[in-house]
C-alpha cells in the first residue's frame, strides 16, 4: 500500500534533467489552463511540470507481468477507477470495514507515475511494492514505456464523454488556478479543448489510441466507459475483475461482495470520508476538488447550443469508422 510505504528514491541523473531543459525550447508550446506552459511532446500536450517525470518513467520503468496499469485522461473518473481496482485486487486482504479507502484518498493508494513516483527528479525503487502492483498514468498509448507495451502486464483504460470531461476539467482547473490569473474563461477553455489543447490530449487521439489497442489485444487492454459504470456498476465491476484474473466466485456474488465494493467506492461514500475532504494527494490539487457531482450530462448546464453543435461535429468526425460511441446523457 502506497500511503505508508517508504519508497526509496534516488535522484534522477543530472544529464537527464539537462536534456529536458535542452528539449523544451524545441517543442511547440501553449500557456497552460492553470499556470505555466504545456509542451507538445511526442504528439500530446504535457504540462511543463510533468515532462521530466514522463521521460524518466519512459526510460526507467520496468513492468512486471503481473502489473496493472490504470490509464485515463484527467477528469474521466480516475479516482473512481483507482478505488474500484484497488478494492477488487485487495478484497481478500481487507474486510470492508478495514479497507484503506476508509482512511486514504484513492490517489494515495494507487500512485501516478508522472505526478508522484517519477516526480521531482526521482527514480523510485518500486521493488517495495507488493505484487500484484497497481499504478496509474495519463500518458497516451504510443508514449507508454516499451516494457508496458511489450510485457504481459495489463492496462485498464477508462474514458468519459468529451462534454462531461470538458466541464469537469474546467471546474477542476478553475479551482486550482492561482487567483492572480483571474477566472478561467469557459469559452476560451472550450476552444482549446476543441483544438486538442488540454493536458495529455488531444482528447480523441488519447481515447482512440486505447480503443484501437483494446480491439487488437483485448487480453491486454480493457476499455471502460464512465457512463457504463454509472448505468450499471456491478456488471462493469464483474468485467474488471474477470479481466484482472480475479473473477468474483459464486459465493462472493451470493454474499454481496460486488455490491459491497460498488458501495464503498460510490461517489457519496468516498466524498464524505475525512481523507477525501482534506489534504492533497496530487500535488497542487485539494482532495475535496476531486469529488464534484459525479454525474452524466452535467454539461447541459454550461454549454451553449453552438458549443454543443461544435463538439458534436468534432466527435462525429473523429469517431467515424472507429465503432466507438459515447453516451452524453441518460
Ligand atoms: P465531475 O466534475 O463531473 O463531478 P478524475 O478522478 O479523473 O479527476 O475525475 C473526476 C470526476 O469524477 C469528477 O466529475 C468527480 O466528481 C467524479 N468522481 C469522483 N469520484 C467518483 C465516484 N466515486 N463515482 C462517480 N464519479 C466520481
Amino acid at each position: 500500500m502506497m500511503e505508508n510505504t517508504q519508497i526509496i528514491t534516488k535522484s534522477n541523473d543530472l544529464a537527464e534533467t539537462d536534456e529536458v531543459a535542452e528539449l523544451l525550447p524545441s517543442l511547440p508550446k501553449e500557456t497552460s489552463w492553470r499556470s505555466g506552459y504545456m509542451y507538445r511532446y511526442q504528439g500530446f500536450w504535457c504540462p511543463e511540470k510533468q515532462i521530466s517525470a514522463v521521460i524518466a518513467f519512459q526510460r526507467h520503468f520496468v513492468a512486471h507481468k503481473t502489473d496493472t496499469i490504470l490509464v485515463t485522461l484527467p477528469k474521466t473518473g480516475t479516482t473512481w477507477l483507482k478505488a474500484l481496482a484497488f478494492s477488487i485486487m485487495n478484497r481478500a486482504k481487507y474486510a470492508a470495514s478495514q479497507n484503506p479507502l476508509n482512511s486514504f484518498n484513492p490517489h494515495g493508494l494507487v500512485p501516478f507515475f508522472e505526478y508522484k513516483l517519477y516526480a521531482n527528479n526521482q527514480i523510485p525503487d518500486l521493488s517495495v511494492f507488493p505484487s500484484p502492483r497497481i499504478f496509474a498514468t495519463h500518458v497516451p498509448y504510443p508514449s507508454l514505456p516499451d516494457s508496458i507495451k511489450n510485457s504481459s502486464c495489463q492496462i485498464v483504460y477508462l474514458c468519459r464523454n468529451p462534454f462531461d470531461t470538458f466541464i469537469s476539467l474546467w471546474h477542476f482547473i478553475s479551482q486550482a488556478r492561482p487567483e492572480r490569473f483571474g477566472p478561467l474563461s469557459l469559452e476560451d477553455s472550450f476552444d482549446r479543448f476543441c483544438n486538442g489543447v488540454a493536458g495529455f490530449g488531444p482528447f480523441f487521439d488519447h481515447v482512440l489510441g486505447f480503443w484501437t489497442k483494446s480491439l487488437e489485444r483485448p487480453e491486454k487492454v480493457l476499455f471502460l466507459k464512465f457512463e457504463d459504470m454509472k448505468e450499471d456498476i456491478n456488471s462493469q465491476l464483474k468485467r474488471l475483475a474477470e479481466f484482472l484474473g480475479c473473477p468474483f466466485s459464486a459465493e462472493e456474488e451470493r454474499d454481496g461482495v460486488i455490491e459491497g465494493i460498488s458501495k464503498l467506492c460510490s461517489f457519496s461514500n468516498l466524498k464524505d470520508k475525512e481523507a477525501n475532504k482534506t489534504g492533497m494527494s496530487i500535488p497542487g490539487f485539494e482532495n475535496n476538488t476531486l469529488f464534484r457531482r459525479g454525474e452524466v450530462g452535467d454539461w447541459v448546464n454550461f454549454l451553449t447550443p453552438d458549443m454543443v453543435d461544435r463538439l458534436n461535429k468534432i466527435m462525429e468526425q473523429q469517431l467515424a469508422g472507429s465503432g466507438l460511441q459515447f453516451k452524453t446523457c441518460f
